[in-house]
């Protein structure tokens, strides 16, 4: 013998076998993503899922394109150093004074460098256009845009 115990979650009461329980349809907020776009040294492009929130340096990793970023975003290393294109350098927060500091010992560093661990993904930056400088990627790796 089965009992089946049905529950109408509109007033969290149990159902009688006879009653009928309309259906309840809850709608379930999507995430909003976004897109990131990251070029390597060699030209090839790679468009990423972004989310509000993630770091740059993690949505690129999470891809599985190789950055190094070897301190996982505590902005020591430098190896997620990226370079991100004039019309989109605006949009972006002001560089800490320990991101500037960092990026000063970075050999090529220029004002178009930034570390990818310290840029916050926003809606304003869907669609960011970003480069990984070539001291960032895993020596061994070799990517193709697909
Ligand atoms: S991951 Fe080390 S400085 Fe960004």
């Amino acid at each position: 013998m089965t009992i089946e115990t049905r529950i109408d979650t509109r007033n969290s009461r149990p159902v009688s076998s006879g009653e009928k329980v309309p259906r309840q349809t809850q709608e379930i907020a999507q995430p909003e993503f976004m897109t990131i776009n990251v070029r390597l040294a060699d030209g090839s492009l790679f468009h990423c899922e972004a989310a509000e929130g993630f770091r740059v340096m993690e949505l690129i990793r999470a891809y599985g394109l190789p950055i190094k970023a070897e301190c996982g975003g505590a902005g020591v290393c430098a190896t997620c150093h990226v370079r991100i294109p004039e019309a989109w350098r605006a949009k972006l927060p002001e560089p800490s004074d320990e991101e500037l500091a960092k990026l000063d010992e970075v050999p090529g560093a220029d004002e178009h460098s930034r570390l990818a661990c310290q840029i916050e993904m926003t809606t304003d930056l869907d669609g960011l256009e970003l480069t990984l400088d070539p001291h960032s990627l895993h020596a061994q790796s070799i990517w193709t845009a697909g």
